[in-house]
């Protein structure tokens, strides 16, 4: 039992990457809070992960939101001994016709949502001595990717995010890590046009999309102990698609 009683937020754990990291966290021993925006998913997911699982809406571009739900973990649980800022989402277009709106929506999302969440629950683990953030990168934002210019900066403001505070927090015993996964079976990739998401399946060399476990055994490792001397580091977890 690698997270044997730990207590663990995911954010966006109602669906996809994020549930299937909450299910194997459990599986480790952890106790989880499911944040997420989408109310009946998550009570769902509560509900199908059992009695480790907690579901606790958030919209996590809200700072009001994020205080919100830290209050009602610590209040719960007593402490944060894991942050896994996962919840994201797209709103794609090519340059030319992205709209202010688009832009600015997955802004606040993928990346204020990400400073929210952890200047809110850092206070806590810096009290503790200890704590692990994990962050969610993506292929799209370490080599690009066609009609994500809005997508394409967050995720790689979250390498630059990762490393600083890798460089503030590693002396009050925080490990801070990302993942940037590549094209993974989620309902985020089932709104890409099939024929460019066939394209670039068959440029994987491994000739398969990514499952959501393959991430969530990432973020196993990088938020267990057997990670300790890992820090500031983005894992790329993607079947080597840019190689
Ligand atoms: N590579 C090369 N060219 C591409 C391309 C690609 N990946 N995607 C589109 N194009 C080309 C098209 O072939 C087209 O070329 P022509 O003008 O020569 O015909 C041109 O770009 C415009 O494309 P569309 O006709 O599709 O334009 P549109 O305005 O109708 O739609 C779009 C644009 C919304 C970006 C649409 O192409 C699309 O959804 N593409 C997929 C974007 C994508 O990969 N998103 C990833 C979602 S999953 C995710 O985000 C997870 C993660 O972290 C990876
Ligand atoms: P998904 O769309 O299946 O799940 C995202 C979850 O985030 C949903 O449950 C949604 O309700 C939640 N969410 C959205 N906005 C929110 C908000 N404001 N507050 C709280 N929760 C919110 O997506 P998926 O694929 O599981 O993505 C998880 C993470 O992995 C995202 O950060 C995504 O950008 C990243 N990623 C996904 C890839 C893929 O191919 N699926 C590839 C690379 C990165």
């Amino acid at each position: 039992m690698r997270l044997n009683n730990k207590v663990a937020i995911i954010t966006g754990a109602a669906n996809g990457i994020g549930y299937a990291a909450a299910e194997r966290f459990i599986e480790e021993g952890a106790s989880v809070f499911i944040a997420d925006f989408d109310d009946k998913a998550g009570n769902l997911a509560a509900q199908q992960l059992g009695e480790n699982a907690v579901f606790i809406q958030v919209d996590v571009a809200s700072r009001e939101s994020v205080k919100q739900l830290v209050t009602a973990v610590i209040e719960q649980a007593g402490r944060i001994d894991i942050l896994v800022n996962n919840a994201g989402i797209t709103r794609d277009a090519m340059l030319t016709k992205m709209t202010e709106d688009q832009f600015q929506q997955v802004l606040d999302v993928n990346l204020t949502g990400v400073f929210h969440c952890t200047q809110e629950v850092i206070p806590y683990m810096v009290a503790a001595g200890e704590g692990k953030i994990i962050n969610t990168s993506s292929v799209s934002g370490v080599y690009g990717n066609v009609g994500q210019t809005n997508y394409a900066a967050t995720k790689a403001a979250i390498v630059g995010m990762t490393k600083t505070w890798a460089k503030e927090l590693g002396r009050k015993g925080i490990n801070v890590n990302a993942v940037a996964p590549g094209f993974t079976e989620t309902d985020m990739v089932k709104k890409m046009p099939e024929n460019i998401l066939a394209q670039m399946r068959s440029i994987v060399p491994l000739q398969r999309l990514g499952t959501p476990r393959d991430i969530a055994n990432a973020y196993l490792f990088l938020a267990s102990e057997e990670a300790s001397y890992v820090h500031g580091h983005t894992l790329h977890v993607d079947g080597a698609i840019m190689m």
